[in-house]
């Protein structure tokens, strides 16, 4: 799949967390979570197809713009915020590490700014506790300050297109969402339905798709190599999104369908959704 990927010659690769999958979800010792975080990183660059296509990016001068998810972090449906300080920001530190994502501050989120594009990727796993604590939270999920850079940078925008890197989905899949945050969720959806040209870029969940349902426009594409817990079958799913002025083209790729999600939104109408 890193040979496919590497074949389209994208101008970013975005990934969206469980970018190495973490074989123990119940660590309590950040000196063990780093010796295991870091051998799964070592050994995921050493994947000669990954390795190449990173050289490729490299030597092109095109980012690799990675976050992490629950695997990449501290496990299974964990939350940084849930645990001592110290598992977070050994997790955070060894994502800076091994993909460098570009930081505000000493945190992992960025806003990336590519012509018609403002990509934003956030980090949904450092501020964010478990869905019982924080219902009622506006600042659930990625925490006060990054809640207010977020708006602001977002409302500030003038790119035709806005997309928001967002490791787990939006609206309700697996067992993560943002919608089992209600407070954060009407936030976003505040922030972002009716703004032509933002969507919410999502993975997680071991599935391509696309909704609109709540006003905001998610396209979900997971994942590159795991098999999918719905059909159990490699899928090798990935995203190429083309952005053009008149519109998107999203290609959803999946060994399993091959092209046949392939459909662009357009621009500059009155809706902006799914066709
Ligand atoms: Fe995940």
């Amino acid at each position: 799949v890193w040979a496919s990927i590497q074949a389209e010659q994208p101008d970013a690769l975005v990934l969206l967390g469980d970018n190495v999958y973490l074989d123990t979800d119940v660590h309590t010792d950040p000196v063990r979570l780093s010796t295991e975080l870091h051998g799964l990183y070592q050994a995921q660059k050493k994947d000669p197809y990954f390795a190449a296509l990173l050289a490729d990016l490299q030597a092109q001068g095109k980012p690799l713009l990675a976050t992490y998810d629950d695997h990449d972090f501290l496990g299974d449906n964990r939350y940084g915020g849930d645990h001592d300080p110290a598992l977070r920001e050994t997790a955070r530190a060894l994502l800076i590490q091994h993909f460098n994502p570009p930081r505000t501050g000493s945190d992992v989120y960025s806003v990336n700014r590519f012509g018609l594009v403002d990509l934003f990727m956030l980090d949904e796993r450092f501020y964010r506790r478990r869905p019982l604590a924080s219902a009622l939270d506006r600042d659930a999920i990625l925490g006060a300050g990054q809640w207010e850079w977020f708006e602001r940078e977002f409302r500030a925008s003038s790119a035709p297109f806005i997309v928001i890197g967002s490791s787990t989905t939006v609206h309700t899949w697996g067992n993560e969402s943002w919608e089992m945050y209600p407070a954060a969720f009407n936030r976003l959806r505040d922030l972002v339905r009716g703004r032509q040209g933002a969507l919410v870029l999502s993975g997680d969940v071991h599935r391509n798709a696309a909704y609109d349902d709540s006003g905001i426009l998610e396209i979900v594409t997971s994942a590159v190599a795991r098999e999918s817990f719905v059909f159990g079958k490699v899928r090798d799913n990935y995203a190429v999104l083309t952005f053009a002025p008149t519109g998107v083209r999203v290609e959803l790729r999946s060994r399993k369908a091959g092209w046949r999600f392939d459909f662009t939104i357009p621009l500059g109408g009155n809706a902006w959704e799914l066709p």
